[in-house]
C-alpha cells in the first residue's frame, strides 16, 4: 500500500514537473524570446552563471548572438535595446522582487534598495537623501582625506621598498576604511592593520553571491536564516563590518552632541524630524546596506581605472600633460576625469542585471509587447559593451570616444550607477573619492603590473571586485614621466 502511494505521488511530481517544463518552454507569453534551452525553462542557467562568476561575459554573448531580446530565465528577458533604459529603468516600473532579498537581517529592515513599489522606495529615500547631498558630503572630505593620507603612506613604503605588492588589497581597503569614515566616522582598520580583518572583506564576497543567487529563492532565506527569530537568537556570525557599524551607531546615539558630520548623523536626524515614520531600525538597514554598497564597487572603479591606463599606449603620459597644464592654468584636468568614466564603462562595479515588471497593459519596446508582470532586465555590461551603441571599439579602453561630438548622445547609455528611480545615491561620494585617488596615483606615482600579459581575476556576483594583478610602485620625483 505504501510503496504504491509512494509511486503515485512521484508519477504526480514527475507530471507536474514537466507539465511546467512544457508551459514555459511552449506556451509562456515570452516563449518566441531566443536563449539558451535551460534559460527557457528555469532559472538555472543565470544561477549557473551568476555562481561561476561570469554572468557579465555570458550575458553579452548571448545579446551579441539574439540580439535585443535574450530569454535568461522562464520569466525574464534581457533587454538591450536602445530604447532599453528609458522604457525601463527610467519609467516607474516595479523592481522585480529580487531586491526584496535586500533587507538584512531579516525582513524587518527595509530599505529603499529592498523596497519594489516605486512610490514607497521614493517616499522611503526621501528620509536619507540629505546624507547624499553635494554640499553635505562636502563636509566628509577631510576624514577622506585621511584614509587617503594613510593609504599613501603605504604606497610610499611599498615604493621604497621595491617589492612587488598587492594594490587591489589596499584599494579595497581604502574603499572600505572610507566607506566607515563617511557613513559614521569610524574606520573599520583594514588599512592600519594592512590585512582583511576577522575576514571582513572575504565574508562580503560571500554575501555579495549569497545575496545574487537566494534573491530569487527568498522565501528559503526567510525560513531559514532571514527572520526575526533568527535574529533574535543572534548565533550567526555577524561579523566584523556589522560589529563595527552597529557599534558605531550605537556610540552615535549615546553621543549626540558631537560636532562632526558624517551620512548617518543626517538620517538620525530624519528620524526626530519624522517620528513613527523612520525607525531606528531603518537607519541601521540603510548604514548596513550602504556599507555594501559603497566599498566594493569603489575599490572595482579605482582598480578599473590603474588596469586600464596601464593598458593603453600613452593615457599616463597624457593625463599627467594635462594635470600640468590645469595646474598652470587652474584648469579641469578633463582627461583623467574621462579615463575614469571610462573605466567605469569597460570594467563597471555592478554585472548583475537590474529588473523590473512590465506595468499593467505590458510594455512595447521597439516592435516587441510584453505582457504584464513579465521581468525585463538591463544589465550595465550589456549595455556597456553594445557594439550598436558605442562602436566597433565597444569592448576597448578609449577614454578619447568622450570627447568626440556624439559623447552627449553616448551618456544615454552610460549606467554604472543605474538610472532611473533607483540610481545609486552615493554617486556623489563615489565621485569625490574617485577624483582623489585618481589624482594623486597619477600625479604622485608610476604604477607598473609585475607580468602586464597576466589578466586580474575576478567573479561578477552582484558586483566583481578584481584581484590578483601585484604591482610595482615607483614614487614620482617632481614631473619626470616613468623610467619603466
Ligand atoms: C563607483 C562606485 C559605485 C557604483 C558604480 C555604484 C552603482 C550602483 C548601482 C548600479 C546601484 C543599483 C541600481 C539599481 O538597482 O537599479 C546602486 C545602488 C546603491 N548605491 Fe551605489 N554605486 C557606487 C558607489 C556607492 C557609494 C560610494 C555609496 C555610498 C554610500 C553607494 C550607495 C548605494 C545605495 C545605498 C544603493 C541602493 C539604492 C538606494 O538606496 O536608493 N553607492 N549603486
Amino acid at each position: 500500500m505504501v510503496p504504491g502511494l509512494l509511486v503515485f505521488a512521484v508519477q504526480i511530481f514527475v507530471l507536474g514537473f514537466s507539465l511546467i517544463i512544457l508551459w514555459r518552454r511552449f506556451f509562456s507569453p515570452i516563449k518566441t524570446v531566443p536563449g539558451p534551452f535551460l534559460a527557457s525553462v528555469s532559472r538555472f542557467w543565470h544561477l549557473h552563471h551568476i555562481i561561476k562568476g561570469d554572468q557579465n561575459l555570458q550575458l553579452i554573448n548571448l545579446h551579441d548572438k539574439y540580439g535585443h531580446f535574450v530569454r535568461i530565465a522562464h520569466n525574464e528577458v534581457g533587454v538591450s535595446h536602445p530604447d532599453g533604459i528609458k522604457k525601463i529603468l527610467l519609467a516607474p516600473l516595479h523592481k522585480a522582487s529580487w531586491y526584496k532579498f535586500l533587507s538584512i537581517p531579516d525582513y524587518r529592515y527595509q530599505t529603499p534598495m529592498s523596497t519594489t513599489d516605486p512610490k514607497k522606495k521614493v517616499e522611503r529615500s526621501r528620509h536619507f537623501a540629505a546624507g547624499y547631498t553635494m554640499s553635505n558630503l562636502l563636509q566628509t572630505e577631510d576624514s577622506i582625506g585621511s584614509v587617503i593620507d594613510q593609504f599613501l603612506a603605504w604606497l610610499d613604503r611599498s615604493a621604497e621598498s621595491k617589492k612587488a605588492v598587492h594594490l587591489d588589497k589596499y584599494l579595497t581597503f581604502t574603499a572600505f576604511d572610507i566607506a566607515g569614515e563617511v557613513l559614521f566616522s569610524k574606520r573599520f582598520g583594514f588599512l592600519k592593520e594592512g590585512r582583511d580583518v576577522g575576514n571582513a572583506i572575504g565574508n562580503s564576497l560571500m554575501l555579495n553571491l549569497y545575496a545574487s543567487t537566494m534573491g530569487f529563492f527568498r522565501w528559503i532565506h526567510v525560513i531559514l536564516i532571514g527572520n526575526p527569530f533568527m535574529t533574535s537568537l543572534n548565533v550567526l556570525p555577524s561579523g566584523h563590518i556589522f560589529d563595527t557599524t552597529v557599534r558605531a551607531l550605537d556610540d552615535r546615539l549615546n553621543n549626540r552632541d558631537r560636532n562632526r558630520f558624517d551620512v548617518v548623523d543626517h538620517w538620525l536626524k530624519a528620524m526626530e524630524k519624522n517620528p513613527g515614520q523612520v525607525l531606528l531600525r531603518d537607519v541601521y538597514a540603510a548604514a548596513t546596506g550602504a556599507m555594501g554598497a559603497a566599498s566594493d564597487t569603489i575599490s572595482c572603479a579605482l582598480q578599473s581605472f590603474v588596469y586600464f591606463m596601464n593598458r593603453h599606449p600613452n593615457a599616463w603620459e597624457r593625463v599627467r600633460g594635462e594635470i600640468e597644464e590645469a595646474q598652470r592654468t587652474q584648469g579641469l584636468c578633463r582627461d583623467r576625469v574621462l579615463a575614469s568614466k571610462e573605466a567605469l564603462r569597460v570594467f563597471g562595479p555592478v554585472s548583475m542585471t537590474l529588473p523590473r515588471l512590465a506595468p499593467p497593459g505590458g510594455l512595447t519596446i521597439g516592435s516587441k509587447h510584453f505582457p504584464e508582470g513579465t521581468i525585463l532586465s538591463i544589465n550595465p555590461w550589456v549595455m556597456h559593451h553594445s557594439r550598436e551603441l558605442w562602436g566597433s571599439d565597444a569592448r576597448e579602453f578609449n577614454p578619447d570616444r568622450w570627447l568626440k561630438d556624439d559623447a552627449g548622445e553616448l551618456d544615454r547609455y552610460f549606467m554604472p550607477w543605474g538610472q532611473g528611480y533607483n540610481s545609486c545615491p552615493g554617486q556623489h561620494i563615489a565621485r569625490i573619492e574617485l577624483s582623489k585617488i585618481t589624482a594623486t596615483l597619477v600625479g604622485d606615482y608610476n604604477i607598473r603590473q609585475v607580468d602586464k600579459n597576466q589578466d586580474w581575476q575576478w567573479k561578477a556576483y552582484f558586483t566583481v571586485v578584481p584581484h590578483s594583478w601585484p604591482c610595482y610602485i615607483e614614487r614620482r620625483a617632481g614631473n619626470e614621466l616613468s623610467s619603466w
